[in-house]
């Protein structure tokens, strides 16, 4: 008998320990918008996973804030799948249309007007619908049916305009009034609707109903996809009916990186983030960051972002149609070597370093993130790349096209809309994917699990390295969205603040060692953070307070 109870003790501490080292995960969703955070919780609760929540998040995201993602658009869902510990990247990049050219933005022949950022020419094959069916598909256990059914009640009902939205249409009113489908829904007579103001959008609610009843198929081929294909070729467009049947998303292993006692799993190319953060973790761990103080640690950090992000602009493109010295730019001996050319005590001139050898991004873009009870994760982060991508609707679709086209090197050393530069491997090709700097991130040490991302364009990679290096220093879910934002990126060769982002003396400190500093006016970024404490089993969601976001844990 008293056997009997020493051994049910000792079975009860041995589940109290597995269940300290592991404790359960809870349903965790944090998105740029809180309809959508309900849209994904409500699937959760609905007996869906976080693959199921992902579709719901996102095209309720769609809907809700299509200055940022949407049917028109792309991304990448970055999945741990908690049965069978697998991580995938799923690949929904918007891809070029078979009749592009690298000189289709430069050649001298070209029509007056057509630009890598407005209107259909500016727009790549979009992945976003074909995503969500992978999803479900793949990995969720709800139909399309029900998990786009939130968003597209919302499309069809409307949602009030809140002023986040409000000002990203007030950048883009011209542009919006010069598509007349765009007009019709997001101004009021030509007029920047009201906050407060509902935003119906009927059209969009139809193209998503046809997603739910008919699946993606109907999407991108047959009667459908004809009239999509014909309503962009007549405004100027070069889709063909092949461009849309022969897009797919692509399944990639994801990169994974190691840094002080942590794995990082995170975007691979045709995204640059995790390569840029890889290289930039690795130069960090040649110095002992406890004994240097906080000027000299963001001296360093900034240092190692000018260094990765010129290796960005000389190597980076689509890994189906560029050879990357992936393993030598993330390899320890190649830090060591950089670190040895920065200076702890004065910033090296970008034009110090090996040129790029030529032959050879406000509230737009979005990312969520998802837990759920199961211990799967999704961190998705989604685009139309600017605001509105190309302030172009096809005409009864009722969604925005992208204006993806832009994040290609569209002409050697010009900077495009982020200032980023980039070569021959970046180039605009037939079915090649832009390079990209989304960066969805899992970040998991026996401390814990983070789960990170933010729009930004090139700042995303900056914003996810110093949350990720928060993480580290125990900052809190709440203290990594808010924090000041500082970036680099090699050129222009400066240090951006956001408004008040450093301390005069912070400032004065990068200034002695040599770096130019430029405090801006905006602030950037919308961070969606989950952390999971593995001692204390606490979830925690947090928000960008620079956003309108939402996070919830149940
Ligand atoms: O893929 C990229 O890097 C860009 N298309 C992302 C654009 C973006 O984050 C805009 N957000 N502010």
């Amino acid at each position: 008998m008293r056997w009997r109870r020493m051994r049910t003790a000792f079975v009860w501490l041995v589940i109290a320990g597995a269940a300290a080292a592991a404790p359960t995960p809870k349903n965790a969703v944090a998105s740029a918008h809180p309809l959508a955070t309900a849209a994904g919780m409500q699937m959760l609760r609905e007996g869906g996973n976080a693959f199921d929540a992902a579709v719901a998040v996102s095209a309720v995201l769609a809907v809700v804030e299509p200055a940022s993602s949407g049917v028109g658009g792309g991304g990448f869902y970055l999945l741990h799948s908690a049965k069978g510990n697998r991580d995938v990247m799923v690949d929904a990049r918007e891809a070029a249309p078979l009749a592009a050219r690298a000189d289709m933005y430069v050649a001298p022949d070209r029509a007056p007007g057509t630009s890598s950022t407005d209107g259909p020419l500016a727009a790549g094959i979009p992945g976003e619908p074909a995503a969500w069916a992978h999803l479900a598909r793949q990995y969720g256990r709800l139909p399309l049916s029900k998990s786009l059914a939130p968003a597209i009640q919302i499309a069809r009902d409307g949602f009030p305009l809140y002023a986040r939205l409000q000002n990203a249409i007030r950048v883009k009113q011209a542009r919006l009034a010069a598509s007349p489908d765009a007009a019709r829904v997001f101004l009021d007579n030509g007029q920047v609707p009201a906050v407060g103001a509902l935003i119906r959008q009927p059209d969009l609610a139809a193209t998503l109903e046809l997603l739910a009843r008919k699946g993606v198929d109907a999407f991108y081929r047959g009667e459908w996809a004809d009239r999509l294909v014909d309503g962009i070729r007549r405004d100027g467009g070069i889709w063909t009916r092949e461009d849309l049947a022969r897009y797919r998303v692509v399944e990639r292993k994801p990169l994974t990186l190691h840094y002080r006692d942590a794995t990082l799993v995170t975007a691979a190319p045709p995204s640059s983030g995790g390569v840029v953060i890889g290289e930039v973790l690795n130069m960090l761990s040649e110095y002992d960051f406890s004994h240097l103080d906080r000027d000299t640690r963001r001296h360093l950090t900034l240092e190692a972002l000018r260094r990765a992000f010129r290796d960005r602009a000389e190597y980076l493109g689509d890994p189906d149609f560029v050879q990357m010295p992936l393993q030598r730019l993330l390899s320890a001996d190649y830090a060591a070597g950089m670190a040895t050319s920065i200076r702890l005590d004065r910033a090296t001139p970008s034009d110090m370093l090996r040129p790029v050898a030529e032959e050879s991004e406000g509230p737009h873009t979005t990312h969520f993130s998802v837990l759920d009870a199961q211990g799967n994760r999704v961190a998705a982060t989604i685009s139309v790349n600017l605001f509105f991508g190309a302030t172009y609707v096809v005409p009864g679709t009722g969604f925005l096209l992208n204006d993806t086209m832009d994040d290609f090197s569209i002409e050697a050393g010009k900077p495009n809309a982020f200032q980023l530069v980039g070569a021959a491997a970046n180039a605009v090709g037939p079915a090649k994917r832009a390079l990209s700097s989304m960066t969805p991130t899992f970040v998991e040490s026996p401390k814990g699990l983070l789960i990170i991302g933010s729009p930004g364009g090139s700042t995303i990679i900056s914003n996810v390295l110093f949350g990720i290096l928060g993480w580290f220093d125990g900052m809190s879910a709440a203290q990594i969205v808010a924090m000041p934002r500082v970036h680099h990126q090699y050129l222009p060769d400066l240090v951006t603040l956001e408004p008040g982002a450093l301390s005069a003396d912070e400032r004065a400190a990068l200034e002695r060692r040599g770096h130019h500093v430029s405090e801006g006016r905006n602030t950037w970024g919308n961070t969606q953070v989950i952390t999971w404490d593995y001692q204390t089993g606490e979830v925690v969601t947090a928000s960008d307070p620079r956003g309108f976001g939402a996070g919830l844990v149940y």
